[in-house]
């Protein structure tokens, strides 16, 4: 856990709650945690997932990987204590998003279950909904989509997720998706039914 640095600082709540936001919305501002395996198809889904919800007058956003560690988490790399603090923030950033009301969906490798859990306590119950992105080890080599897995085999990326740093899998996910069994129209509608049948939307 992070050091708490600043003293001297006070928590300051307005007069527009969350579920007043929320009722504005119409919907529930929940946290949608991808997790999974470089190349398991976290963002696609993520972004299928975004369009559909778009569509039905949904207001979401996709916080992805690779794109926060643009900005925001520059300046962490793939150590475990990196990563650690990687998920740590997003998990801050995320709960952020969710009490603007927003559908917070993120995409992120997140292989360390205690961190995974870390984000979950951050929220209410039924707040953090856990999608365990399943595909086997050797799939997603195959699609190896950024060739990263070519690399990491070649011994030119070290502790590479799946191949030289480990990926725990959640034990109790709010829902697990096998890419390499459904196609991305099924994939989705798994995502929604999740949705609906909690009343999120
Ligand atoms: S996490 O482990 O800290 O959750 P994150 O999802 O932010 O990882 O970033 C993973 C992305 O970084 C991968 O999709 C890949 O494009 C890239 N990457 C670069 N080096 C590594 C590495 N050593 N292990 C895993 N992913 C890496």
């Amino acid at each position: 856990m992070a050091e708490q640095k600043a003293t001297n600082i006070t928590w300051h709540g307005g007069d527009v709650e969350k579920k007043d936001r929320e009722q504005l919305l119409n919907q529930k501002g929940v946290v949608i945690w991808y997790t999974g395996l470089s190349g398991s198809g976290k963002s696609t889904l993520a972004r299928a997932v975004e369009t559909r919800l778009f569509e039905n007058g949904h207001l979401c956003y996709v916080l992805d990987g690779d794109n926060i560690r643009y900005g925001l988490n520059k300046n962490l790399g793939f150590s475990p204590d990196d990563r650690a603090e990687n998920i740590r923030r997003i998990g801050e950033v995320a709960k952020l998003f969710s009490h603007a009301g927003v559908i917070t969906m993120t995409a992120f490798i997140s292989p360390y279950r205690e961190d995974r859990n870390n984000a979950r306590k951050l929220l209410n119950d039924g707040e953090f909904i856990e999608v365990f992105v399943k595909v086997p080890l050797d799939v997603a080599e195959q699609r190896d989509p950024k060739g990263l897995y070519k690399k990491a085999r070649a011994g030119e990326i070290p502790q590479f997720t799946g191949i030289s740093a480990p990926y725990e899998e959640p034990e109790n996910p709010e829902l697990t998706i096998d890419t390499s069994q459904y196609n991305l129209v099924q994939s989705v509608q798994k995502v929604m039914d999740f949705l609906k049948e909690k009343q999120i939307i």
